[in-house]
């Protein structure tokens, strides 16, 4: 758990943005591919719809749009970024980092750029570091993205897992505060001897790629789903109380709760331990799936950008993913309602909207 009192100075999320691609996959696409129901997916995850790349489209793709559109939003350009953190379980290639390949594409050359691999906990595994090197004057700005394209390690023959994940990328941009303000605690945790409740067995130094691997579907996600909740509604209830105490703060305190989006009961639980009212928690995975790492940024940027956040506002973040690897933050919310905040194009799923 990193703690308020050490820092020099605090850091803060300037600018927001994300990107989802165009294709849809619906739930009755999936009705076609495996033995599945719109109202199984529906009634045990949430799940709607998610979004599906391209063939030509990357990981660092759908993350530059969404960083371009953070930048853009805090009013900054390319090179004025000090550092860019990617978080990710899909980069493009597994070398180069897939920040590398973004600094490239997004032309920040004044940038020091790498990966961190902490599933679908790594935007707030990002947002400790981003408030640790800003606290400690290593860097003034840092764009920190969370970008899964799951649909590529995702098995469309295993319906246990096939119709839980999506595409997407989400980014914020992080700059220096006064203490009191922005990021107030982070409180991140792993485990793991769990570690095997979610893998991608092949492809790494363990058991390198080869045509058995591929025969064998080792490049796939193999997820134990009933073992992993139990484990991930405890694991953000108690790391999102954490960082409320290290922040002096209650859950009454709380204007809005972003969970990680992967299952809605997962969610609903969470919620409930806490005793958080419903429309104070942020809901998009009818539309969007489990995108990991990119999931609590592409809804705070629907967020943002619906007005739903105002300057003082306390805001926490909380999700659980493989590794095991879960946490939480507490944010005193800095930015200004943007301009044309809530007009069409800024959805915003809360409870009272899905039901
Ligand atoms: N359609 C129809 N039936 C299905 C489907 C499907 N798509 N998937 C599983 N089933 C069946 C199972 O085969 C099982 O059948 P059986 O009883 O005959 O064996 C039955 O439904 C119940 O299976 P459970 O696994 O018990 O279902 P559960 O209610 O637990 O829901 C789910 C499964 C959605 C995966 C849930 O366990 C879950 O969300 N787990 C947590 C996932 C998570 O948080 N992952 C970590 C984050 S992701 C990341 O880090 C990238």
């Amino acid at each position: 758990m990193t703690r308020r009192p050490d820092a020099v100075r605090g850091a803060t999320i300037a600018g927001t943005g994300m990107y989802v691609p165009d294709r849809v996959l619906t739930n009755a696409d999936f009705e076609r591919m495996v033995e599945t129901s719109d109202e199984w997916i529906r009634e045990r995850t949430g799940i709607s719809e998610r979004r599906i790349g391209a063939p030509e489209q990357a990981s660092s793709d759908l993350a530059l749009i969404a960083a371009q559109r953070a930048l853009e939003a805090a009013g900054l350009e390319p090179g004025d970024v000090d550092q860019i953190i990617v978080a990710t379980t899909t980069p493009d290639r597994i070398l180069p980092s897939c920040a590398c390949t973004l600094q490239a594409k997004l032309g920040a050359h004044n940038a020091a750029a790498y990966d961190i691999f902490a599933a679908c906990t790594g935007f707030i595994y990002g947002l400790g570091l981003a408030r640790g090197v800003i606290g400690t004057g290593l860097a003034d700005n840092v764009l920190l993205v969370g970008v899964e394209m799951l649909s590529r390690i995702v098995d469309y023959s295993d319906r246990n897992t096939c119709v839980l994940f999506g595409d997407g990328a989400g980014a914020a941009l992080i700059r220096p505060c006064e203490p009191d303000d922005g990021i107030l605690s982070v409180a991140i945790h792993s485990d793991g001897v769990l570690g095997d409740l979610l893998e991608v067995p092949a492809g790494g130094s363990k058991q390198p790629a080869s045509a058995q691997t591929v025969n064998e579907r080792g490049h796939f996600i193999k997820m134990r789903g009933r073992e992993l909740f139990k484990v991930a509604v405890r694991g953000m209830e108690e790391s999102l109380r954490a960082a409320l105490a290290t922040a002096g703060l209650a859950p009454a305190d709380l204007e809005l709760v972003i969970p990680h989006q992967a299952n809605q009961r997962i969610i609903d639980a969470t919620r409930e331990r806490l005793g958080v009212p419903a429309d104070k928690v942020i809901l998009n995975i009818e539309r969007y799936g489990n995108t990991s790492s990119a999931s609590i940024p592409i809804s705070l940027d629907e967020v943002v950008r619906a007005g739903r956040l105002k300057p003082g506002d306390n805001v926490g973040f909380v999700a659980f993913g493989g590794g095991a690897t879960w946490g939480a933050t507490v944010l005193r919310w800095t930015m200004p309602v943007p301009v044309g905040a809530g007009s069409a194009g800024a959805a915003v799923v809360a409870r009272e909207v899905v039901s």
